[in-house]
């Protein structure tokens, strides 16, 4: 029998019951209740620590420290614990509550063991903080079907969390795509022919008008401007993909053609059909260098479908290190609509997309505003809410919740949360989250590096565990600045002795 660690008192209700102790528990180490027959268990909530006789009634120092001479620390504990329900009848919450008295002993490690084991669809996390002989799995269907959010500031250990969840899905031959806005995972080692890296490229055939539309940046009400420049993008496509596209550049075909016209209305003998619209031809071209600037070396005529790129039971790496938070919007936004397309296509009709895939989004936040609108949020948000149909499952990875889509971020029913200290941040993951109580809550800002509460359908009972450490992290930690610095500074007394070496060598006077 484990130890008793105290007993229900006052009233008790059927999802908590106070308690009294002598010793200090831990809060969100599981306990278990006996009664009724029942074995029921339930979790630590909250804690307070006091004293009778030192109350706050005394208004005198001295008082306090004569009454502690004769009490010494005898203090008592006081919390609350949550009942998460009945052991031996599949966590149901029992029909009765607990009766006052009832013994509160710390849950046998065995029974955990029990519930913490998902055995086959399981991926294990880490341990359990308060108890770390039982390991922690969660059940990976729910996961990836209901999506999950990985929320914690910067170096709590959220690509850490990433890297060992990736690594579970590689083991049981899961596809993902991790969209590494800062090439961090480029470098991270899980296991040989386990990664294929893409470049942030997407092929210009294969936009939509639209989309090419929004990148020329074209105001919605230029008509004649658009006409031309659906009118010259069509032509373009059509010699592309009748010659051959090598070595061309999509935006320079589609100026070329625009550049002949306008040339034709130049020509006073032409009476050229182009004469009145000298200037928004001439406009489109402007528009078209600025296009060329800033999103050329995403275009590109020989870059494969993203979809055909994908590779299955791989990490499949997108490394936008390299591209602004614009472009990376644009071939996000891209590949996600494609994605979502190509697995409705595929459950359609058998022709498309052929495997489930996870999809990681390092900085949702910047992908995903709560305040602006990207073509990456529209994407992001139908496939939180679409996504399970067609087995495509979002994680949301942000350090900065607040600044995060809540529409989106609701759609994510499970959760990581690692050390969170912002209020504002901790509020606005709360409103997304219902099973998020305050006094989980609390524990946040004291959670240390790589430990998490982890909350949502891919877990049984809410939990607070330390997830393991991945082993082929390369780089992506913190970096030694001082030593950083030291080598810098040593390189650089070693190019100026050099110097002075050449110059005295050349009979100079240093
Ligand atoms: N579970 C963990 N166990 C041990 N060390 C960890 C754990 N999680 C993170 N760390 C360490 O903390 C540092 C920051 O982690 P990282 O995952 O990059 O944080 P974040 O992505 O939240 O900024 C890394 O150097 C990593 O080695
Ligand atoms: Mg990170």
């Amino acid at each position: 029998m484990s130890k008793v660690i105290g007993r229900c008192v006052g009233e008790t209700s059927l999802v908590d019951v106070s308690f009294i102790s002598k010793e200090m528990p831990r809060v969100g180490e599981y306990v278990s209740l006996k009664y009724d027959a029942k074995n029921v268990l339930g979790m630590i909530e909250s804690l307070v620590r006091g004293s009778v006789s030192i109350n706050d009634q005394i208004y005198d120092p001295l008082t306090i420290e004569k009454i502690k001479a004769i009490e010494g620390d005898d203090h008592y504990v006081k919390g609350t614990v949550k009942i998460l329900g009945d052991i031996d009848d599949d966590l149901r919450i029992p029909r009765t509550p607990a009766p006052p008295g009832t013994e509160i002993r710390v849950a046998d490690s065995k029974i955990l063991k029990k519930i913490f084991n998902v055995g086959k669809y399981g991926l294990k996390l880490g341990n359990l903080i308060t108890q770390d002989e039982v390991a922690v799995e969660v059940d990976i269907n729910k996961m990836v079907s209901r999506h999950l959010a990985v929320l914690a500031m910067t170096g709590a250990g959220k690509s850490n969390t990433v890297s060992v969840i990736v690594n579970g899905l590689l083991n049981v031959n899961g596809s993902v795509l991790i969209f590494d806005m800062h090439s961090e995972y480029v470098n991270t080692d899980f296991g040989k022919d386990m990664v294929k890296v893409m470049k942030p490229q997407i092929n210009p055939l294969y936009l939509s008008f639209s989309e090419i539309k929004k990148l020329s940046n074209i105001p919605s009400n230029a008509y004649v401007q658009e006409r031309y420049f659906l009118k010259a993008f069509k032509s373009a496509r059509k010699s592309l993909i009748q010659g051959s596209p090598r070595g061309k550049n999509f935006i320079a075909v589609i100026q070329s053609k625009l550049e002949g016209w306008l040339k034709e209305a130049e020509d006073p003998e032409s009476k050229s059909p182009y004469s009145s619209d000298k200037k928004s031809i001439a406009d489109i071209l402007n528009k078209l260098d600025h296009m060329q600037d800033k999103y050329g070396n995403i275009l590109s005529l020989e870059a494969k479908d993203a979809i055909d790129n994908l590779e299955v039971g791989k990490a499949n790496i997108l490394d936008l290190g390299s591209v602004d938070e614009f472009a990376s919007d644009v071939v996000v936004s891209h590949i996600l609509r494609n994605v979502l397309r190509s697995r409705k296509e595929f459950l359609r009709s058998g022709d498309g997309l052929g495997f489930p895939i996870f999809l990681v989004l390092e900085e949702a936040h910047i992908l995903a505003p709560q305040n602006r609108k990207t073509e990456s949020k529209t994407w992001i948000s139908r496939i939180a809410r679409e996504g399970r149909k067609f087995s495509v499952g979002l994680c949301l990875v942000s350090q900065s919740p607040k600044s995060l889509d809540s529409d989106a971020l609701s759609q994510a029913n499970n959760m990581i949360i690692l050390r969170l200290v912002e209020p504002t941040d901790q509020n606005h993951v709360q409103r997304a989250s219902e099973s998020l109580s305050d006094d989980l809550i609390a524990q946040l800002p004291s959670l240390n590096i790589g430990e998490a509460i982890l909350l949502g359908l891919m877990t049984r009972i809410p939990t607070l565990v330390k997830i393991d450490e991945f082993m082929g992290k390369i780089s992506g930690g913190d970096l030694n600045i001082v030593d950083e610095w030291s080598k810098s500074h040593e390189n650089h007394v070693k190019t100026l002795n050099q110097q002075k070496k050449e110059y005295e060598d050349l009979g100079g006077d240093y």
